[in-house]
């Protein structure tokens, strides 16, 4: 099976054969309905994958339940708890855990918690878990897995963004599959219902396609059936074109309702970030080079995108300063409409994309220096963050030494030292 051409990401590659349910170890818990009641999840025994130097209990601690009244929490506040956070991409957003990578693992909460990272955006494919005609049924084993990793998140004081990852299908043909995508809505609505207000929900993940035309029709039902079951709940929107921060203007926010937070996506400049289908260095350099520039002393920490420049350091600043203004414009959108804004992702690639193994992506310093220069803009502006992604093709963590890449996070959370201050993680068994 292939991700087909019409794709959008640059993330075509050859999947995995799926994985049956059955190799989940899970079994389904309700969320229950009364309110402040202990919730522990009850999960089977851990995948062979529980990396043994991070022995973490597989089994996550309890989640406090209770749901936020109407009127309980403002979006400025829960902006403030989202604050700095990572995605943990490619895995539950893959057409089946494992498919694209890593598979979500205790010790991943547990690392960023400890960094000092306040959030988790938890992409989330819910499309390939659910039946294709009416009811349109959501796996039970898979919301048990979703269930056990937004515990693992919650328990550790970490706030998490649930969201609704590569419907694909709705982007292409959303009238054929928009009655599913309510349907899927309003089970995971009412799955989560009563968990507490550190449970945010994101709608959908960068609408693109044919859903572009309607999306703000999509907005308004979506958020109708979500404040059925949800009154109190905090809900991240974006814009069409993946998230644009100069979509934002044109979406329909729900009139009158106050806990909705906005969320843009940033990957600029796109060459650098995705190295599609080339080398950051080729794809971002004009037709006549002069490889000075890639080889000076700014480009080794700061992507260089004017290959004839005679002033390197220059070029770097009008860079840095075409991000600030983005963002500046993005806050002051935010600011006009009182909408507290998320920016929900944004990365650079550090492994090549797959079937493009040949490819360099930027070196950590490079990639840190961006993430840290665009982190500082965020916070300047009040604007919260999340990077994409944690351990994956983007990553932060670098699974090979199972450590942070120091530059990414010196970048991301200035101040923590993983070397001297990453603590020896917490736990006793990596079995319940
Ligand atoms: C997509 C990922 C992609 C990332 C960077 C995300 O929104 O879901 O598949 O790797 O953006 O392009």
């Amino acid at each position: 099976m292939k991700i087909p051409q019409w794709y959008p990401f640059p993330m075509r590659r050859w999947l995995l054969p799926l994985l049956g349910l059955s190799l989940l170890p899970l079994s389904a818990c309700d969320p229950g309905s009364s309110p402040e009641a202990e919730k522990k999840i009850v999960i089977a025994p851990a995948p062979a994958t529980t990396n043994p130097l991070y022995p973490i209990p597989y089994a996550p601690p309890a989640v406090k339940m209770g749901a936020p009244k109407a009127g309980a929490v403002t979006a400025t506040t829960q902006n403030k708890l989202l604050g700095r956070g990572v995605n943990l991409g490619n895995s539950l957003d893959a057409p089946n855990e494992g498919d694209w990578g890593p598979m979500i693992e205790p010790w991943m909460f547990e690392v960023a918690a400890k960094a000092g990272f306040d959030s988790i955006r938890l992409p989330v494919r819910w499309s390939t878990h659910a039946l294709e005609k009416a009811p349109y049924t959501i796996d039970k084993a898979f919301f048990a897995r979703v269930d056990w990793a937004i515990a693992h998140a919650l328990s550790r004081n970490l706030t998490l963004v649930l969201d609704v990852h590569h419907y694909v299908e709705l982007f292409k043909f959303p009238a054929e599959n928009h009655d599913r995508f309510m349907a899927l809505w309003k089970q995971i609505a009412e799955h989560y219902a009563n968990y507490p207000a550190g449970l945010y929900f994101e709608i959908l993940n960068e609408p693109n396609g044919a859903i572009q035309a309607e999306w703000n029709k999509y907005v308004i039902e979506t958020m109708a059936i979500i404040r059925k079951s949800n009154p109190g709940r905090t809900v991240v929107i974006g814009g069409n074109e993946f998230n644009k921060w100069y979509k934002l203007a044109d979406v329909t926010f729900p009139p009158g309702d106050k806990n909705i937070i906005a969320t843009f996506h940033y990957y600029r400049p796109f060459c650098l970030t995705h190295q599609q289908p080339v080398t950051w260095e080729v794809g971002c350099r004009a037709a006549k080079d002069t490889a000075n520039v890639v080889n000076s002393d700014v480009a080794k920490t700061w992507p260089v995108l004017f290959p004839d420049s005679k002033d390197p350091k220059a070029d770097a600043k009008l860079q840095q300063d075409g991000i600030a203004k983005d963002l500046a414009d993005a806050a002051a959108w935010s600011k006009e409409t009182g909408i507290p804004l998320y920016m929900g992702e944004f990365g650079v690639r550090g492994k090549p994309e797959y079937g493009h193994e040949n490819l360099t992506p930027p070196k950590d310093s490079v990639r840190g220096a961006w993430a840290g220069y665009l982190v500082q803009q965020a916070e300047k502006n009040g604007i919260s963050w999340a990077y994409w992604d944690l351990a994956a093709d983007f990553y932060a963590w670098d699974t090979t030494t199972m450590a942070w890449s120091e530059p990414l996070i010196e970048g991301l959370i200035p101040g923590y030292k993983p070397s001297t201050s990453t603590p020896a993680p917490t736990g006793s068994a990596a079995t319940q």
